[in-house]
Parts: C-alpha cells; structure tokens; sequence
C-alpha cells in the first residue's frame, strides 16, 4: 500500500554516490525531498537531475536536503554524474540512491507496473524535519517535473506550518493568504495586517511577515 499524508517517511538505508547513509539520520532535523527517476543515462532524467543541481542554494535555504534514487547500480549513476553537469551547468551536489535490488522503489511504491516496466515513476515526496510525509507527487515517465513548484510547495508547507493560514490557488511567496478557519476576522485583524472578509469562509490577509 502505498503512504498517505502525514505517515512515517519509512527509514531505510542504502548505498549511494556519497556512500553508504541511514535515511532519517541523513535527513536529521531537516526537509528532504526524496524523488525517483527511471533511470540513468536517459534524457528528462538528466535535465530534473540537472535543474536540482542548480537549484541547490535555494533548497538549503529552506533547509532541505535533496535526495534522488533509481533502481540502477551505484557505478551507472558514478559515470553519469558528468553528464548531470555538462546538461545543468552545476555538478551533482546531492546523492542518488542506487537501488537496483528495488528495496527503497518498494518501500516508497515507486514502481507502478502499469507504466511498463519494473523501473520507477517520477515520484517525489517531501518529508517534514520529524520524518512525517507533507506532499507527494507521481509523474509518469515521459514527463519531467517542475521543481520550481516544488519549491513553491515547501514555501508553502513552512509558511502554513508558522501560521494559522492556507494557500490559495497559484500562490506564490509575497502574495496575499487565507485565514484558517479556526480563527475568527477578528483575531485575524489582530494578527495579520488587510484582512478582507469576501466571504464569511473565505478572509484574505496580507503575507505574514515574521
Ligand atoms: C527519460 O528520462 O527521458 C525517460 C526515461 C524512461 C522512460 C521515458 C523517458
């Protein structure tokens, strides 16, 4: 069965290009976003590897810690990484799980037999500093990601964790929010500044600012 929002990101540990690690011991204290590729030596692969690369400041920003796996040997993703580089620009600044006996592909339902063969979909999961799973994603295999959104949503998740708000549709970090609607319009006046009551559900405020 495959893992729900707000379960345990199960432990595991596994050989990778930066050596042997333990999961939760890697990840201790941080965000991990742990994302599956079918394969090595392959095209969208090298570009998602690539842009994750380049991308590498802004997830240490947010303290997050980047993680790929595929169910191919630890030397394919070795004699790969120059590629990663050439392609992205930056070289490969985080590990890649090998899997190839597919005990990580398994444990995170990785692998959808629909989809062709017995290598892994496009999965990616973001796992909060205490283990437990905040966001999951499944791409098929013909399809890259976007990993701007995927900043986008670890912003989001960090801002909702601090305050007592939601994100709306296409928000992005700086835009209005939405007030919980366990808070009243009057607590949110006090707390936030342009509160706007549209609807007695549905009350803007102005980005939280600390
Ligand atoms: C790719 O990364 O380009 C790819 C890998 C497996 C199947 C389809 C595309």
């Amino acid at each position: 069965m495959g893992l729900h929002l707000g379960d345990e990101a199960p432990n595991f540990t596994a050989e990778t290009t930066e050596g042997e690690i333990d999961f939760h011991q890697w990840k201790a204290g941080a965000w991990a976003v742990l994302f599956s590729h079918p394969a090595d030596y392959t095209p969208v692969c090298t570009t998602e590897l690539g842009r994750t690369a380049v991308l590498n400041d802004e997830f240490n920003k947010r303290n997050v810690k980047s993680i790929a796996v595929s169910v191919d040997p630890v030397e394919d993703h070795r004699g790969w990484a120059p590629d990663i580089r050439d392609v992205g620009g930056t070289d490969l600044n985080f590990p890649i799980i090998a899997d190839p006996d597919r005990k990580v592909s398994e444990l995170y339902d990785m692998i959808h037999p629909g989809e062709g063969d017995t290598s892994t979909v496009r999965s990616v999961f973001i796992i909060d500093p205490q283990n437990k799973v905040r966001l999951t994603l499944t791409y098929p295999k013909s399809v890259g990601r976007n990993f701007d959104e995927i900043l986008r949503v670890i912003d989001a998740l960090q801002l909702t964790d601090a305050h007592p708000v939601s994100t709306p549709a296409d928000w992005t970090p700086g835009n209005r929010v939405i007030v919980a609607p366990t808070m009243s319009t009057d607590d949110a006046k006090q707390r936030f500044e342009q509160v706007e009551e549209v609807k007695p559900y549905l009350r803007w405020a102005a980005y939280p600012q600390s």
